[in-house]
């Protein structure tokens, strides 16, 4: 075959795209990558990856490795979480989004059927539940209700729960724990609140769930094991160590579990019943997950969680003796939040997008979280996000070093301010009228170029996030994104 291009001209052009991106293994980029540092894992994954590169996961009976993967790996997250509960069912899915979507369907279609109700039914989330349950509820038409967390902890309190509770909820969201803060739901209180009102609990294990099985002085419940938690997702492609593509979904009843497909003999092609969002799918990152859990086993995962859980425990021990920061709430897992320590007078305060910025010129990627106002005023300040791996353990001096290095250069500078010209005007639009063309110029007055992309300091476009009411700075998001991504 004549190729236009060599393969391997192909290939080194790859390589030479890929010499831009965020380093993806060693520990200097705390978000969005889950390294466990073992270089013959990621093999595995390549070579399972590559042996699963043809195969169409649209049919499972064609395929029979297919659903003998998928078996394995449901019965490992029935024993991992839910004590091996042989009607605990599930399925493998693309990712977090696609499980906590699929969770809100099962049971906004079981709410449907059981009410007979017209209206749409309400989806009761915490505010630091994932931003995926806004993109459900928009997707699906679910009312979204969001309940405030304790400010002080960032968890979501049952009697608030309780208060909200009404036929009308089709869903109650945990987090175990949540992105942004790690901090852990209390699972065992809320269950009980929804069992005794027959309302469905989906605890989103999606980052914490393969972790906190074996995290060390765990005692609260939070998993499948607790009666009156419905369904349960982890992602095999965060503390899996799995490429990304692959995600549990687990639940308690199989008739929720079946409410999440699609069938249709309706149409004059080949029966359709899918598992999940997709049709054709891969089976690379199912294969790749599916050979790490089996390399691991429990006692592999287990051994992986200690290394992170002390390089956890340094950091924490470190940002608490850095002068103006301090850690949110009391997270629990491989999560941390990082915010101004507001005790201390201004001009030894630290600002977390300055000290991020900061660090990121030594080279170290920390991702910045904006300030939230709740429905109830109270707000969750702008933090600093570290996801720790277990790769961290590694770095974990030199991170330290770095971070404490940060915080000496930014320690009494404020925090940035979005313009107030721009905040006045920005007040102003109606968002239906952000077409592409205005709200390109609105990203250009406000100094954004989207061909150039986000590297450098990130602070300002955090403040413009924060100060903008929040249709219009996601529309510029969109923009922003689009034409970055524009040809
Ligand atoms: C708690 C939680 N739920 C859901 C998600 C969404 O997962 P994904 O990015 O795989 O779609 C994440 C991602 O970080 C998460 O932390």
């Amino acid at each position: 075959m004549q190729f236009r291009n060599d393969p391997a001209d192909v290939l080194a052009r790859l390589d030479a795209l890929r010499a831009a991106d965020a380093p993806t293994s060693g520990g200097r980029l705390l978000s969005y990558v889950y390294d466990p540092g073992v270089a013959e894992l990621a093999e595995l994954a390549g070579a399972a990856a590559l042996r699963a590169q043809s195969l169409n996961g649209l049919d499972p009976t064609t395929f029979p490795s297919i659903a003998a993967m998928e078996r394995d790996l449901v019965e490992l997250g029935r024993g991992v979480l839910a004590g091996g509960d042989p009607d605990v069912v599930g399925s493998v899915t693309s990712g977090g989004t696609e499980s906590c979507m699929l969770a809100v369907k099962s049971a906004r279609d079981t709410w449907r059927r059981r009410t007979g109700a017209e209206h749409r039914p309400t989806l009761l989330i915490g505010a630091t539940a994932h931003a995926a349950f806004h993109k459900a509820a928009q997707h699906l038409d679910l009312r979204l209700e969001v309940l405030p967390v304790d400010p002080v902890t960032a968890r979501l309190r049952p009697s608030d729960v309780a208060a909200a509770l009404s036929p009308d909820v089709a869903l109650v969201v945990a987090s175990t724990p949540s992105y942004a803060h790690g901090a852990l739901d209390p699972v065992e209180q809320i269950a009980e609140l929804c069992a005794a009102q027959d309302v469905p609990l989906h605890v989103d294990g999606c980052i914490g769930g393969w972790v906190l099985p074996w995290w060390p002085g765990l005692t609260r419940r939070w998993d499948l094991t607790v009666p009156g938690v419905s369904s349960l997702s982890v992602d095999l492609h965060k503390y899996g160590y799995a490429p990304k593509g692959v995600s549990l979904l687990l639940y308690r009843d199989r008739d929720r579990h079946r409410a999440h497909w699609f069938a249709t003999t309706s149409w004059p092609g080949y029966s359709v019943v899918n598992p999940t969002l997709l049709g054709s799918r891969s089976v690379m990152p199912i294969a790749a997950g599916w050979a790490v859990t089996q390399a691991l086993g429990e006692e592999g995962f287990a051994a992986l969680v200690a290394p992170m859980a002390r390089a956890t425990e340094r950091i924490r021990g470190a940002i608490a003796g850095i002068v103006g920061l301090r850690v949110v709430g009391d997270p629990v897992g491989p999560l941390l939040a990082i915010a101004t320590d507001e005790s201390v007078s201004p001009e030894r305060r630290v600002d977390p997008h300055r000290w991020s910025d900061a660090a990121g010129d030594d080279g170290w990627a920390l991702q910045p979280q904006p300030r939230y106002t709740q429905s109830d005023g109270t707000v969750l300040p702008r933090t600093t996000h570290l996801t720790i791996t277990p790769v961290t353990e590694r770095v974990v001096d030199d991170l330290i070093a770095a971070l404490q290095k940060a915080a000496d250069r930014t320690r009494g500078v404020p925090g940035a301010d979005a313009p107030a010209d721009l905040v006045a005007a920005a007040a102003q639009i109606d968002p239906a009228d952000l077409t592409s063309e205005v709200s390109a110029a609105v990203l250009g007055l406000a100094g954004l170029d989207p061909k150039a992309g986000l590297t450098g300091p990130q602070a300002d476009v955090l403040a413009l996030v924060e100060a903008l009411p929040a249709p219009v700075g996601e529309r510029l998001l969109i923009e922003f994104l689009a034409r970055f991504l524009e040809p």
